[in-house]
């Protein structure tokens, strides 16, 4: 909880904040980056997928016959923000691998450090899935809300976001425009600075995760 808004859920694991310190660190190279960008995607999808609706099924076990727990059939759609989306699918298909997986292609302007879109492609029917859009950086929140919005304008419902860093400002921003979206934080950084970066931060995921600049 944050705020006093029990939709956001700040992750207090050790093993989070540990491999967080990691990704902080500006030595960490591409390919480190990368597995451990999922690995964190794990975890937080763990605490994101925690009220997950189970079916009972019967199963033989070598002792007898029992009633056993299982994921309900309910849809689910894993929907990147791209670029740096990308890295967190890899930690939520192990997960939950028959989830389809959507994208949708977001920039942010350099200078007024608005969100743009260029790519919008997400699995039907969407209006009858649970959603989870996931992007590494929440920072002004531009691009989360704007993702949301057009997952909303096409029919979805039911959306979750994760991400592994957020700025107070981006969060506030995000939760005050979709109240109804559960929100799951790896770490609550301090604040942004005047690039819109996120500080301590990790820089730019996107670059980060793909190696380039
Ligand atoms: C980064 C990040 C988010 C966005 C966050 O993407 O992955 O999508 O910035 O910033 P905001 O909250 O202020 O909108 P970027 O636009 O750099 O694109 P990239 O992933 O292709 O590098
Ligand atoms: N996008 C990033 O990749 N990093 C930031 O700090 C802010 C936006």
């Amino acid at each position: 909880m944050y705020n006093g808004n029990e939709n956001i859920v700040i992750c207090d694991h050790p093993l989070v904040k540990h491999k967080i310190t990691m990704l902080r660190n500006k030595n960490t190279g591409t390919n480190e980056f990368r597995a451990i960008v999922e690995e964190i995607a794990m975890l937080v999808g763990y605490e994101a997928l925690r009220d997950l609706e189970l079916d009972e099924i019967e199963v033989e076990t070598p002792i007898e016959t029992a009633m056993c727990p299982v994921i309900a059939g309910k849809k689910q759609a894993i929907v990147p923000i791209l670029r740096a989306g990308l890295g967190m699918v890899g930690g939520m298909l192990k997960l939950m691998p028959t989830a389809k997986v959507g994208h949708i292609g977001m920039y942010r302007d350099e200078e007024t450090f608005e969100p743009h879109e260029y790519f919008c492609k997400l699995p039907a029917p969407i209006e009858e899935r649970k959603i989870f859009v996931v992007d590494p950086m929440l920072a002004t929140g531009g691009s989360a809300i704007d993702a949301i919005n057009l997952i909303k304008g096409r029919g979805g419902k039911d959306i979750t976001f994760l991400c592994i860093i957020a700025a107070p400002e981006g969060l506030e921003k995000l939760a005050a425009a979709h109240p109804d979206v559960k929100i799951f934080v790896g770490n609550l950084d301090r604040e942004l600075n005047a690039n819109a970066y996120i500080c301590p931060g990790l820089g730019d995921a996107g670059d980060r995760i793909f190696g380039t600049k």
